[in-house]
Parts: C-alpha cells; structure tokens; sequence
C-alpha cells in the first residue's frame, strides 16, 4: 500500500475522515505524540491498527473524542473523579478509565470491563474526529516496541506502507502520551504518567496515587493495571543506560561508562541537559534541554531516542532527572526504553 504523507489542510483533513469512515486507518497529530486513527466503533477497523503496529492483542486502545458530552455515551457512569479532571484538564493530556457501555466494540478493550477515553487539544486532531464522525481509537503511530512518533516523518518511518495516509502537522508540543488516570474510585489513580502531571491532579482533587509500576519494573508474574505498561517500550535499538545520582558523581560515571564502550570498540553516545556538555571534553553528545526544563525534556525524549539509532550508537547513556513533575513521564518512559538498566551513583 501506498502512504501518502500530507500537510494537514481542510481538504486533506477532509480526505482522511473519508478513509476513516470507509474503516481505513490515518496516522494525525494530537499534542501529545502522533496517533493511528480508525473508526473506534468499527471492530474491523480497529483490529487493522493492531496489524499496522504490530500490537499485542490483549492492549487496550483509547477511544478520542471532540466534545466532552459525547463521554457519557461510551462509558457507563462518569464518577465524581472523571468529572472532576475532564472539568479541569480536558481538552489535553489526560485519559480517563471507566466502565465501559455494552456497545463498545471488544477490539477496543479485549477482555475488560474498562474503557479509556481522551479529548486531545490539538486542532487538526479535534476537526478530524469531528468530520470522521465517531471516536478514534488511537494509540502512539509506533510501531510495538518503538520510541513513540512526535513528528510525521517518524510516522512515516514506522508506518510506510501500512496505512494509507499520514497527515503531517509539525511538531508535538507535550511531546510524552497522556496521562491514563483510573477513575472509578473515590481517589483518581495514575496508571501511566504523562502530560498531566500528579501535582496538576492533586491541586484538583486534593489528592492521588500513582500506580508502582510508574518508575519500577512489574514484579514478575504480577498483572499490570494498564497492559500497556508490561511490554517492553519505547526503544531504540542501541542499549541504554540511565545514571541517576547527584550532579558531579553522575557526569564522572556517565564519562567512564562512555570510555569502557568506546575503548570495546563500541559507539557510545551521552545524552544530557546541554548546559553540562562543556563538561564531556570530546565526547558525541546529544543535547538534551535545559538544566531543570523538564517540558522542554519531555518534548525531545522520543526524537533523541530515535536519533541514538540513527547515528548508529552502540551504547546510549543517559541523565537521569527528578521525577516531580512532568520529569515523572520522562523518568517513567526512559527507564522503560532501559528495561530498568539503570546505575544510582
Ligand atoms: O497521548 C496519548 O495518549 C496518545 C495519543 C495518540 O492520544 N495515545 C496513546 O495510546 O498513547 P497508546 O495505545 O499508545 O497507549 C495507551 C495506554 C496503553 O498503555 C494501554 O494499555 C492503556 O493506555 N489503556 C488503554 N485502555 C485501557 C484500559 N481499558 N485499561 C487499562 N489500560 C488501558
Ligand atoms: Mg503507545
């Protein structure tokens, strides 16, 4: 199949709803990262996004939506909690789960009794589910596995001959997912930290847990709230190692680390916040925000995971940062593309 890769105008917007509702599937941009869209109440359509990603079966997709009252036509009961953060966080980076109504196709939820259900700020992602008519389900346009797509031509590079169009509206802002909140209690959970962060959601409610698995790795064996967070994620090809520790420690081992890979005859590669780069002599590094910036961080985490595998690195050793804030997201989704492969110094 042949993928186009467009700018998002009227009329190409136009043209992808069309693919959408004869049950095609389009790669659009939301604020977060790029997502893969197909007509959320249409199984057949749903179950093509899992053969473009090449996603396990069993992980459930988040059903898009344009306005916010269209919620309480896919879930059963929007609780105290949903009401709550949609009011105010939506539209933007946040997901609610909630008990899902009898019609949602299977495909979108395989084997639960829960539904999530985002309203994306962005734009072009807001007119597209407005003239397509119905819910998108829409996960990150990666395939498996892959660092999540923040701009078109790393849709592309995942997506190319999969999918039949891919609508190209520049770059993502947030640059993390959103922020997967269970709200069926009496307290909202995080099950996946993102875009929303637990501060924002505690000035709300007054207060909120954060599901363990937000910065440790799921104890074997053990069943994982979102089934999201149980599969390697978010990878580049080149292994990765996160030094966390304070500051002078850290760049001193960063350092030797890098030296013990290049003098194996491997390429390594420092991934750090630019202001510590005077620091690394000669060595390659990638820039990585600024100190403290952890916005700016999250905007770049998944392109630089990528650009690890494009230069070829053997061997990423990476900063690690303060998970408070939006540093939970970034924290959450590096040590993840580590699979845990972290030194404290
Ligand atoms: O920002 C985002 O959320 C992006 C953009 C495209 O909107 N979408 C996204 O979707 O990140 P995806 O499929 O890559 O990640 C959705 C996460 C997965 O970890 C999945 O397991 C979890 O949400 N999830 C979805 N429905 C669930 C449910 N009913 N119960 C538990 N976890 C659920
Ligand atoms: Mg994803």
């Amino acid at each position: 199949m042949e993928t186009l890769l467009l700018p998002a105008t009227t009329e190409n917007i136009t043209a992808a709803a069309q693919l959408i509702q004869r049950g095609e599937v389009v790669g659009f941009p939301t604020e977060t990262v790029y997502g893969l869209g197909a007509d959320g109440m249409n199984a057949e359509a749903v179950q093509k996004i899992f053969a473009a990603k090449e996603r396990p079966a069993d992980n459930p997709l988040i059903l898009h939506i344009a306005e916010r009252e269209e919620l309480s036509a896919i879930v059963k009961e929007v609780t105290p909690v949903a009401l709550a953060l949609t009011r105010a966080f939506w539209p933007g980076p946040l997901t609610v789960l909630l008990p899902a109504k009898p019609h949602i196709p299977q495909a979108v939820h395989p084997g639960l009794d829960t539904v999530t259900v985002r309203m994306p700020s962005h734009p072009i992602a807001n007119v597209l589910i407005r003239l397509a008519g119905c819910p998108l389900a829409a996960p990150s346009a990666n395939r498996s596995g892959r660092p999540s797509p923040t701009c078109a031509k790393d849709v592309m590079a995942d997506m190319e001959g999969r999918i039949p169009m891919i609508l190209d509206g520049g770059v993502c802002g947030v640059g993390v997912e959103s922020t997967v909140v269970d709200c069926t209690g009496s307290v909202p959970k995080i099950l996946r930290p993102g875009g929303v962060t637990p501060e924002m959601i505690e000035s709300v409610w007054g207060n909120v847990e954060v599901d363990e698995t937000a910065l440790t790795p799921l104890a074997e064996g053990a069943v994982a709230a979102s089934p999201g967070m149980r599969h390697r994620h978010y990878a580049p090809k080149a292994r990765l190692l996160v030094v966390e520790g304070p500051l002078e420690p850290q760049l001193k081992r960063m350092a030797a680390r890098y030296d013990e890979e290049a003098a194996k005859g491997g390429v390594p590669v420092l991934v750090l916040a630019k202001s510590w780069i005077p620091c690394m002599g000669r060595r390659r590094c990638l820039p990585w925000g600024d100190v403290g910036d952890s916005a700016a961080m999250a905007e770049s985490l998944f392109s630089l995971l990528r650009e690890i595998d494009h230069i070829h690195a053997t061997l990423g050793i990476c900063q690690g940062i303060e998970p408070h804030g939006l540093g939970l997201a970034v924290m959450n989704r590096l040590l993840r593309a580590a699979a845990h492969n972290v030194e404290y110094v």
